[in-house]
Parts: C-alpha cells; sequence; structure tokens
C-alpha cells in the first residue's frame, strides 16, 4: 500500500494552546541536540488533534524539533498508526482482521463498515462522519473479534453489536468500551475461575474502560485539556510527592564500600590456583 499525501491538504496546522504546552513538554525529555526523539509523540497529539496528519502538521512538527520535513515525513508514512488521508469527524473505526479475529467473526463486522460506513477503507463515510479499515493484531486477542474505535477497545463483538455501537456514535452518544458481552475482562465467558477472590467488590469496570469512561475522550479530539500538564522530570527538586526523585542510594551486600556513584570498587577476587600461565612464564620456551 502507497503512503503518501493526501492530494488535498489544509492551508494550515496548529496546535491548540494546551497542545502546544504539552509538545513542549514531551520535547523537554530530551537532552540538548536529541529533540528529534520526539518525533513521534508530537505526530500523535497531532493526529489526536486533527483525526489525520495533514502536510502542514508533519511541517509544523519539523519546524519545532528543528528537522527536515523529509526526516518528518519518513516517520509519518512509515507507520502505518498515522493516518494520512481524512478520517471521519465522529470516528475512525480500525477492525483487527488478524488469525483470532478473523476465526470469530472479523469479516462479518468489516461487512457491517462496508455497509454503513464506506465500502473501501479509508473512504469517509457520506455524512463525514465515519472511516474504517482492517488493522493488524491490537493485542485483544482474548476478546476477539474486536475493533478500536478511536481510542478505546470494544470487545467480545458482533455485527448486530458493531452496527448498534455505530448507530449511537452516529447519535452522539458513546457506548461504554471494553467487552461487549458481559465479560469484565477477559476471563472466562462462564465467569472467573482463578483469582476469584478479587471478583466480589470490583469497580463497576475494568481499569481500562474505568479511565476511559472517567476521561471521556474516547472519540474526542484531544485539545490538551483532558487530564493536566504533568512534566516531573523538568525539576524533580520541586516535584514531591507522586513526582518523587528517583533518589539511588546504592546498597551492597556484605557491607563493601560503594562510591558516590554507586560503583562497586571490590576488584573480582583472584582464584590462584585458577591462574593460567602464559608461555613466558613456563620456562619451556
Ligand atoms: S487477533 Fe485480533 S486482537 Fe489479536
Amino acid at each position: 500500500m502507497l503512503r503518501r499525501l493526501h492530494p488535498e491538504q489544509p492551508e494550515s496546522f496548529a496546535f491548540t494552546d494546551a497542545n502546544l504546552a504539552w509538545a513542549e513538554g514531551q520535547i523537554s525529555k530530551y537532552p540538548e541536540g536529541r529533540q528529534a526523539s520526539a518525533v513521534i509523540p508530537l505526530l500523535w497529539r497531532a493526529q489526536e488533534q486533527e483525526g489525520w496528519l495533514s502536510q502542514r502538521a508533519i511541517e509544523t512538527v519539523g519546524e519545532m524539533l528543528g528537522l527536515a520535513y523529509i526526516r518528518v515525513l519518513e516517520v509519518a508514512t512509515f507507520y502505518f498508526m498515522f493516518q494520512l488521508a481524512p478520517v471521519g469527524s465522529v470516528a475512525h473505526v480500525q477492525i483487527c482482521g488478524t488469525t483470532t479475529c478473523m476465526i470469530c467473526g472479523a469479516e462479518d463486522l468489516m461487512a457491517v463498515c462496508k455497509d454503513k460506513i464506506a465500502p473501501n477503507a479509508h473512504m469517509v463515510s457520506a455524512d463525514g462522519k465515519f472511516s474504517w479499515e482492517e488493522v493488524e493484531c491490537l493485542g485483544s486477542c482474548a476478546n476477539a473479534p474486536m475493533a478500536q474505535i478511536g481510542k478505546d477497545y470494544y470487545e467480545d463483538l458482533t455485527a448486530e453489536k458493531l452496527a448498534g455501537i455505530l448507530d449511537e456514535l452516529a447519535a452522539g452518544t458513546v457506548p461504554v468500551p471494553g467487552s461487549q458481552n458481559g465479560r469484565y475482562s477477559s476471563e472466562p465467558l462462564g465467569g472467573a475461575v482463578v483469582l476469584t477472590e478479587h471478583v466480589e467488590g470490583r469497580a463497576q469496570y475494568n481499569a481500562s474502560v474505568d479511565l476511559a469512561t472517567r476521561i471521556g475522550d474516547t472519540v474526542k479530539r484531544i485539545d490538551g485539556t483532558e487530564v493536566p500538564l504533568r512534566t516531573p522530570w523538568r525539576d524533580r527538586r520541586d516535584e514531591k510527592g507522586d513526582a518523587a526523585p528517583d533518589v539511588h542510594t546504592p546498597k551492597l551486600s556484605g557491607g563493601a564500600t560503594a562510591d558516590e556513584t554507586g560503583v562497586d570498587k571490590r576488584e573480582a577476587p583472584v582464584d590462584n590456583a585458577a591462574k593460567v600461565e602464559s608461555p613466558a612464564d613456563d620456562g619451556t620456551s
């Protein structure tokens, strides 16, 4: 599949103020001269904000990182997670088509996408709200078949359930992500058979679904205000609590000393019995 810039491009791109602050925070993670390391996070945030990567977004990231445009384009075109064409305004649907999901009905899910969204992947639906594509394994094989819609996973899907989810999204509501057949996570259909002591009194949703519902960003275009900006690496001395400095205190066994860098200066014990004499030492040459 050819991955190239879309023929129709917007004239401009700009990060929102909060996303710009976030991006600058990411850049500050890296030592001077190594800012290029932030290229994937910045491209990803640009895509989270706009839904896809335009030429101006790619150029903007290059300008922020002091990178030639071609270097950023290389990254954007290499990774399939970057969308190089406009996606649906409500959601981009990624159907896993790899073995487990395929065996469990992924082709039925793609038939729904073809019917309700567009006949081909990466086409935007007539109402502009949706687009879809088939992707490789998304790591949720125990809950196959599944789809990633926006940021979250919808698992244990059937064609009917996916159609219903798309209808709800089109109507402006966001169905609760996670398993769609009543499973809490990936336990057997009949219920957990191990770690059963954790079943009683557990939270309503598993941690992943709980986070998705609390933040409410499943299909939201990210503007940077969803969660507080945290950059504890910028000045760790001033950020105690959960961003407390990770002070390395060397602890050696046997009461041995260590220098201030934590390096144990003991020399390896010499085993004289195992010493191998060099040819010059054995008197035969
Ligand atoms: S095969 Fe579909 S998530 Fe792994």
